[in-house]
């Protein structure tokens, strides 16, 4: 299937980068469970690593708000400094972990390589893997973004092949589209793309249709619109995620927005004809 299941639940998660203290995250899971997840929403938080445990103890334990981490190291253990393993992030309370966001590949030299090796890590140690892709702006400009994408998903997923779909989440963040400065990219831009990385999953994993998330400059704006129009599965965020009250009200526009997403079998056929 390459349409988003208009049944399930719309995802919607939110990192919170390098930011908040034990004191300001757990104000934030108060407020956040305060205000309640809607129905036809699956909701995640990435803290920082510092927050995770916290976190965790403070959701209430029929919470449907998951927890994730923002990065975590391949090896199980060892000479590492500065590092935490993805053991690690799964005993302080993680069930998600995210690899290979821009800002990691960019400012922390993180490779497709290294990426690939996270990921089968995150599956070994029973973590959905959330990876994040995107193409730089020259690239979009150049035309080259589905092929560029392409080629991060297939080196991203090459040593989990075979692996159950529902192990890993995409993400797709164009790298133009992410933080201050960014711009988000409109639904016809966004949605060849994610039909392109669902085919990619579907030759990769098994299972059901792979989680596509679309990433980059989302608000209570324009969710409606690139949930309607980008066939994305859901949405990822920054900014519009690190207040509670913020992600509480992206969260109940994107419950509104869920039945407009389409899945018919002509919707399918035309999905299917497009990525032949
Ligand atoms: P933004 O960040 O929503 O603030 O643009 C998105 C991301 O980095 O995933």
């Amino acid at each position: 299937m390459t349409s988003p299941n208009s049944e399930a639940p719309v995802l919607v998660g939110t990192s919170w980068k390098m930011n908040k203290t034990l004191a300001e995250a757990t104000a934030y899971v108060d407020d956040l469970v305060g205000a309640g997840v809607p129905d036809v929403v699956d909701a995640f938080i990435l803290p920082p690593h510092t927050a995770l445990a916290a976190v965790r103890d403070r959701l209430p334990r029929d919470s449907r708000i998951r927890l994730g981490a923002q990065n975590a190291h391949w090896a199980a253990e060892g000479a590492a400094t500065g590092e935490v393993s993805m053991r690690m992030v799964r005993d302080a309370g993680a069930t998600i972990v995210e690899i290979g966001h821009s800002e990691r590949r960019t400012e922390f030299g993180e490779t497709d390589e290294h990426v690939a090796c996270k990921v089968a890590a995150a599956l070994d140690h029973g973590l959905t893997a959330l990876v994040c892709v995107g193409e730089p702006r020259d690239v979009r400009d150049a035309g080259g973004s589905e092929d560029h994408v392409v080629a991060q998903v297939r080196s991203s997923l090459s040593m989990v092949s075979g692996a159950d779909s529902t192990s890993v989440l995409l993400a797709y963040e164009p790298v133009w589209a992410i933080g201050e400065g960014g711009s988000p990219a409109s639904p016809e831009q966004v949605a060849p793309v994610v039909r392109a990385v669902r085919r990619v999953m579907a030759e990769r994993l098994i299972g059901e249709a792979g989680t596509v998330l679309y990433g980059g400059s989302v608000d209570d704006t324009n969710a409606t619109e690139l949930l309607e129009g980008a066939g994305a599965d859901g949405l990822f965020v920054g900014r519009a995620g690190l207040s509670a009250t913020g992600f509480a009200r992206l969260l109940s526009v994107c419950a509104a927005a869920h039945p407009l997403r389409h899945s018919t079998p002509n919707d399918r056929e035309v999905d299917d004809a497009a990525i032949r």
